[in-house]
């Protein structure tokens, strides 16, 4: 895993390499543990990159034991955590930038977490997020995420991680 922080800025960058599904779980694990409420993750990725897995892991890593369905036609699916409620949301179909302000958003962020996949389709009236996660697709089952933000939440994951074996 590399790091690196511009002090002049205090935003932060973390790279680590996923080689399998099992390395993405164990990063939603570390996220959950450092999500608090008001927290803004978005997620970027092309299709199939695993945005809704990782979604998946922080779920099961705050305890959720039930489905995760793909929010891709309801657009937010909330639940009910330690940290608040969280809303799992896909703005992929989302028709217009605007429309974002039907879905409460907002509200969410204040009591609890918002995660957002494809968040360029309108999620910057949100601000910036917390935690901007990027993955791309390296191999069959290899990914790399991108994750920039401001340094002290990046400090709080990096320390969650495991050392690389
Ligand atoms: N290291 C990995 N991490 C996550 N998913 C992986 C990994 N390796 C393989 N996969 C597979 O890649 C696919 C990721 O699908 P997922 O629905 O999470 O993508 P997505 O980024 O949410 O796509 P969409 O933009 O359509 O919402 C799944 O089929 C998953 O099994
Ligand atoms: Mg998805």
């Amino acid at each position: 895993m590399m790091s690196a922080s511009d002090s002049r800025t205090g935003s932060a960058l973390l790279r680590i390499p996923l080689a399998d599904e099992a390395a993405t779980a164990t990063l939603g694990a570390a996220i959950a543990q450092v999500l608090t409420p008001g927290m803004l993750v978005t997620l970027r990725g092309p299709l199939g990159a695993g945005k809704t897995s990782l979604a998946r892991a922080i779920l099961r890593a705050l305890g959720h034991a039930g489905e995760v369905p793909s929010p891709t036609f309801t657009l937010v699916q909330t639940y009910d955590t330690p940290v608040g409620p969280l809303a799992h949301v896909d703005l992929f179909r989302l028709k217009a930038p605007d429309d974002i302000e039907e879905l409460g958003l907002e509200d969410a962020l204040d009591q609890g977490v918002c995660l957002i996949e494809w968040p360029e389709r309108g999620a910057d009236a949100l601000g910036e997020p917390t935690l901007a996660i990027s993955l791309s697709v390296t191999g069959d089952t290899a990914r790399q995420a991108t994750i920039a933000g401001p340094r002290d939440p990046l400090a709080a994951l990096a320390a969650a991680l495991p050392e690389p074996a």
